[in-house]
């Protein structure tokens, strides 16, 4: 075992540091960085003293680091989304989980996930107000919670409708479990864990009769969802997936993917409407059938504002040499992706939005970071991305949305993830077919 080297860190008491951490996090992470460059400790409330890290090369080390040294931490996830949840399991489990549930988020199967999504947007824009402000956050949570719940879950008619009014309310209360200490004893049906196991108890039938009507349906084998995909799937040794295995992942699935996804496209219209240079080369590739800008947008909209400001990994081996640094067993490592994405070295004025700087070139897996890395990098990544694209796409394509001169909206953190304080405030007005066809870019093409 290696004597430990650790980077310097500020001297405050303990409950000063926890304090500004809970209080101000970003700013103590930006005069942490100033002050002591891209690695230094800090105590954060629940984990004890952690290492910040934002040097991609240690980024990048650690994330290529295998699991069985340095993995995530075990905190309360597992009491809230089950035991076989991807954030309470590690080694074997994982490895096996992930090489199953890994297929229906790529490639072709992301394909047939694209009808629901559209649908699903136009949907709830068809009650947009015209030339009026209002915020879009909780009408992209909306449509987020619709596709998953469709594409993931596989749900429809009365399930639908009880997992939509039931999943709200249950992954908000499971969120503030985490972060609280675990009773020894039973605190009763009213306190919060007893009112968390009751919700668990509804989710679980509604599972089990999204799964009794799954095996019953003659055509599983041609469903794209991926409940009808897990049902199919068999580990190496021919076993199924077990219902609890089932049942947790699927939670597991929506309370990573579905909050995530619409601040982020919150994000989106937040930042558009301050870009009006944008806005306008985008509204055009959209009607011209493009994507390239697009695509490059949502890059910089998660590079600019990414809703996970950090993920974090404990040191499971005796030790972990990891750049300059040789952290002991249980260390706790938070990689600062905020940190990252700020770092003018890698991004040149990096907080001007400039979605140019990823239209001829992806971006670098171990300096662009809102999805994390390594063995643990979110698994619905790319379906994310398609379901940003999807969401866009038919915003430009049926809206206008006004430019603003007001101030940015500051980062407002909702436990998970930060959305913009004011929830992403849009004006927009309503596109019609005439006025489409009116439009310089659609002439064009139709004369084409
Ligand atoms: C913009 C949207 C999203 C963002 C920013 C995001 C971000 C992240 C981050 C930062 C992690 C931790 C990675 C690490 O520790 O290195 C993660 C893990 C995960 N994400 Fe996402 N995510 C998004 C959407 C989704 C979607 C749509 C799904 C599924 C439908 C999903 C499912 C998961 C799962 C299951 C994990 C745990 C993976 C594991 O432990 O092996 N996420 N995500």
């Amino acid at each position: 075992m290696n004597a430990a080297t650790l980077p310097d860190g500020p001297s405050l008491p303990r409950f000063v540091q926890g304090g500004l951490v809970i209080a101000a996090p970003l700013w103590m992470m930006r005069r942490l960085r100033e002050r002591y460059g891209s690695a230094f400790m800090v105590n954060v409330p629940i984990f004890g003293k952690a290492v910040v890290i934002s040097d991609p090369a240690e980024v990048k080390q650690l994330f290529m680091t295998s699991p069985d040294i340095a993995d995530i931490l075990d905190v309360n996830l597992g009491l809230v989304l089950g035991p076989n949840s991807f954030f309470a399991i590690s080694g074997d489990a994982h490895r096996k989980q992930r090489k199953l549930l890994t297929p229906p988020f790529h490639g072709r199967r992301l394909r047939a996930y694209e009808n629901i999504i559209e649908e699903e947007a136009v949907r709830e824009m068809a009650a947009w107000p015209e030339g009026r402000e209002f915020a879009t956050l909780e009408p992209m949570m909306r449509i987020t919670l619709n596709v998953i719940l469709r594409a993931v879950f596989g749900a429809d008619g009365a399930e639908l409708a009880e997992l939509r009014a039931l999943l709200p309310a249950m992954v908000k209360l499971g969120s503030r479990l985490v972060a609280l200490p675990i009773p020894r004893t039973d605190l009763g049906r009213w306190s919060p864990w007893g009112r968390s196991h009751a919700y668990r108890r509804q989710y679980d039938a509604i599972i089990d009769r999204l799964i009794a009507a799954a095996r019953q349906d003659p055509r599983l084998d041609e469903r794209d969802d991926v409940l009808a995909l897990m049902l199919q799937s068999r580990y190496d040794d021919g076993a199924p997936m077990s219902r609890d295995e089932i049942s947790d992942q699927l939670l597991t699935l929506l309370t990573a993917g579905h909050e995530t996804t619409s601040t982020t496209l919150a994000w989106a219209v937040e930042r558009l409407r301050r870009h009006p240079a944008v806005l306008r080369r985008l509204a055009e590739e959209a009607d011209a059938g493009g994507s390239q800008l697009r695509e490059a947008t949502i890059l910089e909209v998660q590079r600019t504002r990414p809703v996970i400001d950090a993920t974090l990994r404990k040191v499971r081996a005796p030790d972990l040499r990891l750049g300059r640094w040789t952290l002991p067993a249980g260390q706790v490592v938070l990689v600062s992706i905020y940190l990252i994405h700020r770092d003018e070295t890698l991004f040149p004025d990096p907080l001007r939005f400039d979605p140019d700087r990823f239209t001829d070139s992806r971006p670098d897996t171990y300096q662009w970071i809102p999805f994390g890395g390594g063995a643990r990098r979110c698994i619905g990544a790319a379906f994310a991305q398609m379901e940003m694209n999807v969401v866009l796409r038919t915003l430009l394509r049926d809206f206008t949305l006004e430019p603003t001169n007001e101030r940015g909206e500051r980062w407002h953190s909702r436990g998970v993830a930060y959305c913009p304080a004011k929830g992403g405030r849009a004006v927009v007005q309503r596109r019609t077919r005439e006025r489409r066809a009116a439009d310089p870019v659609t002439r064009a093409q139709a004369a084409a």
